[in-house]
C-alpha cells in the first residue's frame, strides 16, 4: 500500500472546509461534493452526478456492472461539524497533521476518513465481483434534508443486496464492532419572552420578569437533577433491552472508571443512576442543553433584564419512539412548565427517527470474517447513541444495513482535536477490501 500518496490524498479531502450548517461554506460543500464525485470517475464510475442541491449535492455513482453480482450501496457523508472553539485545537482542524501515528483533522474521522477508507479499499483490490452504488451526501450533520427528499422521490438508489455505513467507531481499541441500532434526534430551539423590551435592572429589577431566568428555571424543570427527562409520555414508548442484549453488553470490554477518565475527562458521570452506563447511552433517550443565547454577553457589564432568551437544546430517542411525537410532547411539556406571563415557544430544527437493525442476514457473517481475518476479532454487537438520520430511509427497500467504522472511540468527533490513527485507516482498507471480495465470491 501506498501510504504516503493516500495520505496525501486524504490529506486534500480533509483541506476542505465543508461545514453544511454555515451557509458561508456551501461553496467549499460543493467542492468537497466535486472532490467524491472525481475519486468516483477515477474507480471507473459511469453516471457519476451531484444530485438534488447547488449547495450540498449528494454524490451519486454507479460502479462498473457484474452481471449477475450482488449490488452494494455505500453510504457516507462529506460535511463535517463547525470545528470550534478553534483555541483548543493543537492544529487547526483544516489543515491536517499527522502526530504520532494519528491524522488531526476535522473530518478525519466523521466521517470523510472513513468515506476515503471504503473507497480506497476498492481500488487497493482489484475489481471485486460486486455492483458498487455510491451515496455521498453533505447535510448529515445538519438533518439530511436533501437526501431525505431524494429517496423519497427515488427509492429505487437504495434497491440493494446491502448497504455499506462506516461512520462509527471500535467499541475498544481491538475491539470492531457492528450496530445494531442508532438513536434518533429531535433538535429544537426553546424561546422564552417576559416584555416587550429589554428593561433597565434597577428601575425594574425585584418587579419585572427575566427571561434567562424564566428560561433557565423551565429546562431545570425539565430534566431533574437524577436524570430523568420531566417530558410527559416520553418514556412510554421506550422499548427496553432484551435479557439476551443486557447480558451481551455486561460481556463487552467497558470499565465506567476508564470511560470517566479517558473518554469524558469529567469528574463524574451523570444520569439516571438506575441503569447502567451503556444502557444510559444506548437505550435511554436523553435532553441537552447545546447552547443559550440572548441578554448581554459581551465585554464589560451593563445592567439589563433581558426581555428574551433562546437555548439550543436537543432530545436524543431510543427505538420505538417516533420523531413526531417527541415533538409534540415537547412543546406540550413546555407549554405546560412555562408559568402563565411567560410567552414560551418551541421551534424545530432537524431530527431523525430511531433506527434498528437486525444482524442475522448473511452479509454480517462476511463481515465478521473480513474482520477476523484482517484485525483478529470479529465484530462484536454493540449499539450507537449517535445519530444518522438517513439510516431508516436506507433500510426502507428491504436491505441490510451495515453499520461499522474504523474510528476509536476517543476520537473526539465533533470536539477540538479530532484525529484518526493512520493504523485503522491501514486495518479498515484491508478489512473492506476483504469484505468486497468475500460479498462477490457467492
Ligand atoms: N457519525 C456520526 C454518528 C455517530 C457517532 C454514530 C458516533 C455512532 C457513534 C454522525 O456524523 C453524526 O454526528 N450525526 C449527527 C446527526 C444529527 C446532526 C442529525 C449526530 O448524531 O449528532
Ligand atoms: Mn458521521
Ligand atoms: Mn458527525
Amino acid at each position: 500500500m501506498d501510504t504516503d500518496r493516500l495520505l496525501r490524498e486524504l490529506t486534500d479531502f480533509l483541506r476542505i472546509p465543508s461545514i453544511s450548517t454555515l451557509s458561508t461554506h456551501d461553496r467549499d460543500c460543493r467542492r468537497a461534493a466535486e472532490w467524491v464525485a472525481a475519486e468516483l470517475r477515477r474507480l471507473g464510475c459511469t453516471g457519476v452526478e451531484l444530485l438534488a442541491s447547488e449547495s450540498h449535492p449528494v454524490v451519486w455513482g454507479v460502479g462498473p456492472e457484474v452481471p449477475g453480482a450482488p449490488t452494494l450501496v455505500i453510504y457516507g457523508h462529506y460535511d463535517v461539524q463547525p470545528p470550534d472553539p478553534l483555541d483548543e485545537w493543537t492544529t487547526p482542524p483544516f489543515e491536517p497533521a499527522v502526530r504520532d501515528g494519528r491524522l488531526y483533522a476535522r473530518g478525519s474521522a466523521d466521517d470523510k476518513g472513513q468515506v476515503f477508507c471504503l473507497l480506497k479499499a476498492i481500488e487497493a483490490g482489484g475489481v471485486p465481483r460486486v455492483n458498487f452504488r455510491f451515496l455521498i451526501e453533505g447535510e448529515e450533520e445538519h438533518g439530511s434534508r436533501v437526501l431525505f427528499d431524494l429517496l423519497k422521490r427515488e427509492p429505487h438508489r437504495v434497491r440493494a443486496d446491502a448497504v455499506l455505513v462506516a461512520d462509527m467507531a471500535y467499541f475498544a481499541p481491538g475491539w470492531p464492532a457492528v450496530y445494531s441500532t442508532l438513536r434518533g434526534l429531535c433538535y429544537a430551539e426553546i424561546t422564552v419572552r417576559t416584555s416587550k423590551t429589554d428593561l433597565h435592572s434597577g428601575e425594574y429589577g425585584g418587579a419585572a420578569p427575566n427571561a434567562h431566568e424564566e428560561l433557565c428555571r423551565l429546562l431545570g424543570r425539565l430534566k431533574g437533577p437524577d436524570g430523568k427527562i420531566n417530558i410527559p409520555g416520553l418514556y412510554q414508548a421506550v422499548k427496553p433491552p432484551t435479557r439476551a442484549e443486557r447480558a451481551a453488553w455486561r460481556r463487552l470490554p467497558f470499565k465506567e472508571k476508564a470511560f470517566l477518565d479517558r473518554q469524558v475527562q469529567a469528574k463524574a458521570l451523570t444520569g439516571l443512576k438506575t441503569h447502567t452506563v451503556l444502557e444510559r447511552l444506548w437505550a435511554l433517550p436523553t435532553f441537552e442543553i447545546h447552547g443559550i443565547s440572548g441578554g448581554f454577553t459581551g465585554e464589560g457589564a451593563k445592567t439589563v433584564i433581558p426581555a428574551q432568551a433562546t437555548a439550543k437544546v436537543s432530545l436524543r430517542l431510543v427505538p420505538n419512539q417516533k420523531m413526531k411525537t417527541v415533538e409534540r410532547q415537547l412543546e406540550a411539556a413546555v407549554k405546560k412548565l412555562a408559568p402563565k406571563y411567560v410567552d414560551a415557544s418551541v421551534t424545530f430544527l432537524h431530527g431523525a427517527d430511531p433506527a434498528r437493525m437486525k444482524l442475522s442476514n448473511p452479509v454480517f457473517r462476511k463481515l465478521d470474517q473480513a474482520f477476523r481475518e484482517v484485525v483478529g476479532r470479529a465484530p462484536v454487537a454493540a449499539r450507537a447513541g449517535g445519530s444518522i438520520p438517513i439510516v431508516p430511509a436506507l433500510a426502507s427497500a428491504g436491505a441490510p444495513v451495515v453499520m461499522t467504522g474504523i474510528g476509536l472511540p476517543d476520537d473526539r468527533l465533533h470536539a477540538p482535536n479530532e484525529k484518526l490513527d493512520l493504523q485503522q485507516l491501514w486495518d479498515g482498507i484491508e478489512v473492506f477490501k476483504r469484505f468486497y471480495e468475500l460479498l462477490g465470491s457467492d
